[in-house]
């Protein structure tokens, strides 16, 4: 199986280069372990605070077939969510600027919401673009579970065009990738804890 391309913040002409040839890069030392362990504590507090809501998938599709699709439950970040959330959306914020000044994106607002899937939840092969609109760019995903074993599962499996890719959702990891690429989440035997971000462009 082949493996991703990884570059640091720091460097972002790496990464850029890095997702304009394979559409997918491990971003390295982000979150830091500070950023990841207040990241996990606030999810946390949200699921203890009944603050998570099942992840919507429009359309008015029944519970039954969103469970089917997908099975996690989210909240997305605001200025409310705590310290690690905000230095969460300024790197955001900074990265995404970066990468307009690369690849001339044009990228103009990013958005990241807090994700847990219970074990045995999943999350069916997708893209991040909707089907009426093209205005998520860039897709990031950084995991907060400690101690995360292959025979955990939930794999994110990437379909990128030289092969699939498995990420292992370890804490510390964020992966970048187009949001056009195909992707989907293996079920896990434990619960599965993400912050999930894109960078947006106008909506065509
Ligand atoms: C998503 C998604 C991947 C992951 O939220 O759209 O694909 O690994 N998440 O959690
Ligand atoms: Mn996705």
């Amino acid at each position: 199986m082949p493996s991703l391309p990884a570059a640091v913040l720091r460097d972002p002409a790496a990464l850029a280069e890095a997702l304009d040839e394979h559409g997918a890069c491990l971003l390295l030392g982000f979150p830091s372990p500070s950023g990841t362990s207040g990241l996990r504590v606030e999810l946390k507090r949200l699921q203890a605070t009944d603050a998570l809501r099942p992840a919507e998938l429009g359309h008015g599709r029944s519970h039954h077939l969103r469970i089917a699709i997908r099975g996690d439950d989210t909240r997305w970040m605001d200025a409310d969510s705590g310290a690690a959330a905000t230095a969460y959306l300024s790197a955001l914020r900074a990265l995404r600027m970066a990468m307009n000044r690369r690849l001339f994106l044009g990228l103009e607002e990013e958005e990241a919401h807090f994700a847990c899937y219970p074990s045995g939840a999943s999350y069916h092969r997708h893209r991040d673009q909707f089907q009426d609109s093209d205005a998520r760019v860039l897709s990031m995903v950084s995991y907060l579970n400690e101690d995360w074993l292959p025979e955990h599962g939930g794999a994110l499996r990437l379909y990128l065009p030289q092969g699939t890719i498995d990420v292992l959702p370890h804490a510390g990891t964020s992966v970048v990738f187009l949001s056009g690429i195909e992707h989907e989440v293996l079920p896990a035997t434990r619960e599965r804890l993400s912050v999930a971000a894109w960078l947006r462009q106008r909506a065509a």
